[in-house]
């Protein structure tokens, strides 16, 4: 093969950087599931990751995983409800990033809207600067009023001076363990008590004969297409987005 043929073939390879290159982003709750797909995808395209987990056995090994395929990201272990945590996580997520913050993913959810706030108020002087480079919040909602009203608001507020963007996803039916049948007997500890997760076998069967009748694309989204559905939002391909719901539902809802 012809040397310019081989440059060609490597200059390819190496531009663009990524959809997310010289960007830094954390996605909360990532040791599994939808946020560990989204801070996959992100590190693909190019982002410095900070993987956070309650599970620090997850987020160590996902780090790791990550670490070694070309990408790059932390591992931060905590539990979210915790607000020295919170704390702690920015701080590291800073540092990792040589004292910026591109991309807040606030995919840790269940019934803990507070979370988002703090988060988000801790990370503020990294996303209320004038720099010129892209920033951006992305909150999940689940029919949660209050999410909705907080991405507006940063939207309408840091938008103007900083030009932040910040959008709610809101997901349907994802296959995670979230939805996995109940009888799978997984759970999170809060505040000390098990909640149990998932949907009964006999809930998912009372929908009648066809599956996912109510779903337009009759079938649920994988947790990979929930993650893409975030980076889409993230990167630059969707700068001229914010404030909006986005919902990722396979036309449930409509
Ligand atoms: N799966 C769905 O259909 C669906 C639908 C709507 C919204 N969501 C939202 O998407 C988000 C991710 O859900 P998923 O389906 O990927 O769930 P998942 O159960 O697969 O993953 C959740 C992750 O959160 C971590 N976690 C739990 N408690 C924590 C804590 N206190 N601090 C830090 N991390 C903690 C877990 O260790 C786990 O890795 C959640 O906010 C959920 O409410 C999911």
């Amino acid at each position: 093969m012809s040397s310019s043929r081989l440059n060609q073939i490597a200059g390819h390879l190496n531009s663009p950087k990524g959809l997310l290159a010289d960007q830094v982003a954390i996605v909360t709750s990532s040791g599994q599931g939808i946020g560990a797909k989204c801070a996959r995808l992100f590190a693909n395209e190019g982002a410095k990751v900070v993987i956070s987990d309650i599970d620090g056995v997850k987020a160590n090994d996902f780090a790791e995983k990550i670490n070694a395929s070309s990408g790059e990201a932390l591992a931060v272990a905590g539990d979210l409800l915790n607000d020295k945590y919170i704390k702690e996580l920015v701080k590291k997520f800073a540092d990792f990033g040589g004292g910026k913050i591109h991309i807040t993913v606030n995919n840790a959810g269940f019934t803990w809207d507070a979370v988002i706030h703090k988060l988000i108020r801790e990370a503020a002087p990294y996303f209320r600067v004038k720099d010129g480079e892209p920033r951006n919040i992305l909150n999940y909602a689940i029919a949660k009023a209050s999410v909705v009203g907080l991405t507006k608001t940063i939207a309408k507020e840091w938008g103007p001076a900083f030009g932040v963007r910040a959008n709610t996803i809101a997901f349907g039916h994802i296959e995670t363990r979230l939805t996995a049948n109940k009888e799978a007997g997984a759970f999170v500890e809060v505040d000390g008590q098990k909640v149990a997760l998932g949907i009964p076998e006999k809930q998912k069967a009372a929908g009648g004969p066809v599956p996912f009748q109510d779903i337009p694309l009759r079938r649920p989204g994988s947790a990979t297409k929930a993650a893409s559905a975030i980076l889409a939002i993230a990167s630059p391909l969707s700068a001229y987005i914010t404030g909006q719901i986005i919902c990722v539902t396979g036309g449930r809802n409509m």
